[in-house]
């Protein structure tokens, strides 16, 4: 079996995931909604295992971490006192022509990488040969020989005469992307009004940067007016915060504690992008952490690392995940240390979560603008202080779109007939395989669909996701699990009948061995909980 793991595109991934259920396009009848997206019935399996990988690893498998499941809207002083409505929002410019949006911080990065800059240095490269390029046609003819594109609103078009010459001294001057973009601007600029650069798709004259919240506005009750505005929250951490003194009056909490939640959060993203990688509409598992300013070092370490290794244990390589501490300027001006998780995607190395020590920022706002004492008093030292919050922050879809990148493999294996085949399969954690076996009878006859069925439900009722299937070839079957990444396969054969033993099939190594058919759950359980 060839096992060496190919480079793979976020576009095979996607394939696969429509393909066999995992992700769709939200309203994609309707020709879809950018930014939005649907898990079919394997992507809705998964999702919830990783929920509850998480909920039962950082909340019920400690005692020191307790629940809550807050309301999406809340009462929209809380998004004052956050800061999400004064400050939660991106400078952004919008183009003239092709009405694209662009964050004002991300321009120069995307302009660098513009294909109309491309195009413009490849024509000036290619000297003055051919008065015709100097016409439109001519320029038209030129770019679509080259299998070039030219931005359409590029005054190149417009007036080649005149940039010419521009363009042959941006080249003598050395030709990076500013001199280029230099000159076009200078053409484009007189005849744009308000245009303050160029935009990275077109060529297009940008507007000025304006504020642009990402918080998705709508209204509670029957008046649409600016008396009943809400929005719905862009994060799930703020209902934590103001639910710190319910929780500690209603459990026996004491500091140190964490307060988690898993749920949706909505943000109106500028461009959504790299499939779910960044959506609209997305949920995130938050944890805040509250415990005393003296320690809160102590526990960001702790809670930075824990966070780390969940992710490598339910199955990302740690070559491809990274610890990025952030630097002084990079910091929240509240935070007192941060650091990212990050994971190299297909399309670059990007956030999974991140974990922040935001010291005692929240507490202290909500304190401000709710009037609401948020000290804690400790009855053994006396001491009433404002506790400090290391807050683990995931998003559920980031981590999904990690976990099935990383658990996309092509390889080769034998058939029937020992010749090499090629195979896709999700190599997924049995934890977070959406189903955990499939069992299959060999034909559909002599007694092996109701001894197999008998499996597929014994393994249900222990609670074990199990997948029944009889049909087709058992080489297709076993691909189509190894495509939705079940771990396991049990096939009842001939010789079940005979010594009631079944064969279990590992998905990622194809051994295949006998065991008990009475010993089905015990192994299932026992392999599960050794991956
Ligand atoms: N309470 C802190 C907070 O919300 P954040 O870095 O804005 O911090 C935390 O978000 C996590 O939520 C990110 O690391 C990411 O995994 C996820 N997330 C944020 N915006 C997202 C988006 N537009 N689409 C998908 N996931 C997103």
């Amino acid at each position: 079996m060839n096992t060496e793991k190919k480079a793979i595109s976020l576009d095979a991934v996607a394939s696969l995931c429509k393909r066999r259920g995992f992700i769709y396009q939200s309203s994609e009848i309707y020709g879809g909604i950018n930014g939005f997206w649907d898990y079919g019935p394997l992507g809705s399996e998964l999702k919830r295992n990783l929920k509850e990988a998480w909920w039962h690893d950082v909340v019920r498998t400690r005692e020191d971490v307790v629940g809550v499941d807050c309301s999406l809207i809340m009462n929209p002083k809380v998004w004052e006192a956050s800061g999400h409505l004064g400050g939660f929002s991106d400078p952004m410019l919008t183009c003239h022509q092709c009405k694209k949006h662009f964050r004002a911080d991300h321009l120069q990065d995307q302009l660098a990488q513009s294909e109309w800059i491309d195009s413009l240095r490849s024509f000036a490269e290619d000297g003055e040969e051919g008065a015709q390029r100097y016409s439109e046609r001519g320029l038209k003819k030129w770019a679509s020989k080259k299998g070039r594109r030219l931005a359409p609103g590029l005054a190149l078009i417009r007036e080649p005469e005149a940039v010419w010459p521009k363009l042959a001294a941006a080249l003598e001057a050395g030709g990076d992307s500013l001199a280029f973009e230099e000159v076009a601007s200078c053409v484009i600029g007189a005849d744009e009004a308000g245009a303050s650069s160029l935009c990275p798709a077109c060529g297009g004259g940008l507007t000025e940067p304006r504020q642009f919240n990402l918080m998705f506005k709508t209204f509670v009750g029957a008046m649409e007016d600016s008396a009943s505005v809400a929005y719905l929250r862009p994060e799930t951490a703020q209902g934590i915060f103001c639910n710190y003194r319910n929780v500690l009056d209603s459990s026996r909490v004491k500091i140190p504690f964490g307060i988690a939640q898993i749920g949706r959060s909505f943000r109106n993203e500028i461009n959504p992008r790299n499939y779910t990688f960044r959506s609209r509409e997305f949920e995130q598992m938050e944890l805040e952490f509250f415990c005393h300013p003296s320690e809160a070092d102590k526990w960001y370490e702790f809670w930075r690392d824990a966070r780390y290794n969940w992710y490598v244990n339910l199955g990302l390589q740690s070559s491809k995940l990274t610890l990025r501490a952030h630097e002084g300027d990079e910091l929240a001006h509240y935070a007192r240390a941060c650091a990212d998780i990050e994971y190299e995607f297909p399309f670059g190395i990007s956030e999974l979560e991140g974990i922040a020590n935001r010291t005692d920022f929240d507490l202290k706002q909500h304190q401000e603008f709710s009037g609401k004492d948020m000290r804690y008093f400790d009855d053994q030292t006396r001491e009433k202080f404002i506790p400090h919050v290391i807050e683990p922050s995931g998003g559920v879809d980031r981590a999904m779109l990690a976990f099935l990148c990383e658990a996309y493999t092509e390889d080769e294996v034998p058939d029937d007939k020992g010749n090499l085949r090629s195979r896709t399969l999700m190599k997924l954690h049995p934890r977070l395989a959406p189903f955990k076996l499939a069992v299959f009878p060999l034909v559909k006859k002599d007694g092996m669909p109701e001894a197999a069925r008998k499996i597929t439900d014994d393994c249900k009722a222990a609670g074990i996701a199990a997948f029944y299937d009889e049909k087709g070839a058992i080489g297709r079957r076993y691909r189509r699990q190894d495509e939705a990444g079940t771990p396991y396969c049990i096939t009842v054969d001939g010789e079940t009948m005979e010594s009631q033993t079944v064969t279990i099939r590992d998905r990622d190594s194809l051994v295949q061995e006998r065991i008990s058919a009475d010993k089905v759950v015990e192994c299932i359980r026992d392999r599960i909980s050794k991956a």
